[in-house]
């Protein structure tokens, strides 16, 4: 009886894995692993293959997605899918997940150390406090979607934190500075005052690296800043409690001034006068 394991693999490198994903890793028959959604970009297919003992192929979106090639592998033998950070959070693998077990086949998920949360954590914000993540695509020719603005918009009604996802294509990674860009484009096609120069935003690159870092101040001057090497997350504050304030000043470099219009202010991050 074959069975399919979607296996974490954390943020980084080979070592973020967890001890059971990398026992079970071990133990399949088959890896394949996917990077079109996210990246581990500590480490490369040919180190997590030594790390596991065996080959590790690496798919397309469109052979994970199109194709049957995970599923039929599954059918006879033990199959590890190895995806980087948590591999339900913010993929389409659920859809992979439920063509195996409508094949008949035994799936299991275990769970790795997610951007969703870690970014949090790296800021200070509170986890319970972010609305709906959006996810912010590569400007193309005639698409540009406002999808991503619109859900910002409505998490900051709630004062609630939103969390950007930057596209990957192939080897390019959206920089927190493109994602902002986009937000002033759509800023300046409707003209509703949810992402100016003058917000405040929070971006965070290389999560779970031993070069990890975050920086929070207004888009016009993080749009100033040289940020450090990608994956890039983007956050955009709804209301701060003090103790986030305090956080965003102590970690992410938040210039003082501003911390103390944010705790005057009740913590908006729509534009302060
Ligand atoms: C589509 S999401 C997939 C998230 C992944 N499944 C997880 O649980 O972390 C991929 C996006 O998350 C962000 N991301 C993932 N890993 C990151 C890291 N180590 N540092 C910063 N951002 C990261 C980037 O914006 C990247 O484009």
């Amino acid at each position: 009886m074959g069975e399919l394991i979607f296996v974490g693999l954390g943020l980084h490198d080979e070592k973020d894995v967890t001890v059971k994903g990398l026992e079970e890793a071990r133990s399949c028959a088959t890896l394949f692993a996917e990077f079109f959604t996210s990246r581990l970009m500590g480490t490369t297919p040919e180190r997590l293959s030594e790390v596991y003992g065996r080959d590790v192929q690496v798919l397309t979106r469109e052979e994970v997605e199109g194709g049957d090639l995970v599923v039929d592998a599954a059918r006879e033998k033990k199959v590890g899918f190895l995806v980087a950070g948590d591999p339900m959070a913010a993929t389409t693998h659920v859809e992979l997940r439920l063509r195996a077990h409508r094949a008949g086949i035994k799936t299991r998920v275990l769970p790795g150390v997610s951007s969703l949360t870690a970014v949090a954590g790296a800021l200070g914000l509170q986890v319970y406090k972010f609305g709906r993540t959006i996810s912010i695509p590569f400007p193309e020719k005639g698409y540009r979607p406002w999808s991503p603005y619109q859900g910002l918009q409505q998490n900051l009604d709630a004062n609630l934190h939103t969390l950007a996802l930057l596209d990957i294509k192939g080897d390019r990674y959206m920089t927190a500075s493109e994602g902002m860009e986009y937000l002033l484009r759509l800023e300046a096609d409707r003209s509703e005052g949810v992402f100016t120069p003058e917000t405040l935003a929070c971006v965070v690159g290389r999560l779970g690296s031993p070069k990890a870092w975050q920086l929070a101040g207004r888009v016009r001057e993080l749009l100033r800043t040289r940020l450090g090497p990608p994956l890039h997350v983007l956050v955009v504050p709804g209301e701060l409690h003090f103790m986030e304030v305090e956080c965003l000043v102590a970690f992410a470099g938040l210039p003082q001034a501003l911390a103390r219009t944010l705790i005057r202010g009740g913590g908006p991050s729509r534009p302060i006068e």
